[in-house]
């Protein structure tokens, strides 16, 4: 088996540099078993923090050694309601814990005194110095290119500005990077920035044991990065109270156009739109319900098993390397 050992993989005694973002809805156990299986970390999407879906994806993981995401801020909300949330996420020893969005105090000490690897997802220098702060076992700096959401920075200048700083305050915590990573070329090119390895979202969403509905999957085959945006407008239709530096990139589509430069005429219109835009994602409607992929769209020409995917990029990667040596 072809491998790229790496700080990473040795932290987590894991073959390839490979996690599998913690995808909202679509990173289930199924993707995040097949992901560590195939020799990568794989992490649920433990996103919003409903209770009983964490339960059930963790089941359907088999006896995989997987991880589990949560958006931080929305983890904060949800523990005033549920105490014991994080507490009964940590008692299943998950491979780590990955937070994105927001501080990641005080959760960064519940979750190292459990003692269980802590991976901090970042769109900006000054929240990857906040994540060493917090102890993070692994910063990911993520770019503007990924799916779903994100903020401005891109890949190609967050990453190395990160790896420097990580070498100047001399942190041992380990960098990979996030956001356009869809193949070798990738994977090539995160290493070669200083990363330790990659966050693989996109691209992963488009596999057989994602969680998608399959119109939405056609949607993203057929697009090129040029039809994907950055926008508030889904989070706005489907009530959730993200904060404003965020906003999620997803295939354009008649309900982009419409709203996303009139967000106000939508908040006046929420009732209804949002009616609209929640039936149409269950109904994968894609006209009117988004897309959550990123630019790497223009790089899914189809919908293929984790583990082929997993070792193609690292197989890719290893020759791109060899090559430029
Ligand atoms: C469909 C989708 C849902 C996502 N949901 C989450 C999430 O719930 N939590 C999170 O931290 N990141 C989430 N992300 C972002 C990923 O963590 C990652 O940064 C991104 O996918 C990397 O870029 P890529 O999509 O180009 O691979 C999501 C990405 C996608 C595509």
């Amino acid at each position: 088996m072809v491998t790229i050992p790496t700080r990473l993989t040795k932290f987590f005694d894991i073959q390839h540099p490979i996690i599998s973002a913690p995808m909202a809805l679509a990173a289930g156990g199924a993707l995040a078993g097949a992901v560590s299986r195939a020799g990568g970390l794989g992490l649920l999407g433990g996103a919003y923090a409903v209770d009983d879906w964490i339960e059930t994806q963790w089941r359907e993981a088999g006896n995989a050694d997987i991880g589990c995401g949560f958006i931080t801020w929305k983890l904060k909300q949800a523990l005033v309601e549920q105490p014991d949330l994080l507490d009964q996420v940590l008692a299943r020893k998950p491979k780590a814990l990955f937070l994105s969005f927001d501080d990641p105090h005080p959760l960064s000490n519940t979750i190292r005194d459990a003692g269980v690897p802590l991976v901090v997802q970042v769109q900006t220098l000054r929240d990857a110095k906040r994540a060493m702060d917090c102890g993070a076992d692994v910063i990911v700096a993520q770019g503007a290119e990924g799916g779903g959401h994100g903020e401005r920075r891109a890949t190609m200048t967050i990453v190395p500005e990160v790896a420097d700083e990580v070498a100047r305050t001399n942190s041992n915590a380990i960098l990979c990077a996030a956001g356009g990573i869809a193949d070798g070329r990738g994977l090539a090119a995160a290493l070669m920035l200083g990363a330790e390895g990659v966050v693989m979202g996109s691209r992963l969403w488009a596999s057989e044991e994602a969680i998608v509905h399959p119109a939405m999957l056609e949607a993203a085959i057929t697009a090129t990065g040029d039809d994907t945006i950055r926008s508030s407008v889904m989070d706005i239709a489907r009530t959730l109270e993200w904060p404003d530096r965020y906003t999620a990139r997803v295939l354009k589509n008649a309900f982009t156009e419409r709203w996303h430069d009139d967000l106000d005429g939508l908040i006046a219109n929420a009732e209804a739109e949002s009616t609209r835009w929640k039936q149409a994602w269950v109904d994968g409607e894609v006209t009117t319900a988004n897309t959550f992929v990123g630019e790497a769209t223009g790089m899914i020409s189809g919908v293929r098993p984790a583990a082929n995917l997993i070792e193609e990029t690292v197989m890719q990667a290893s020759a791109l390397l060899k090559r430029y040596a």
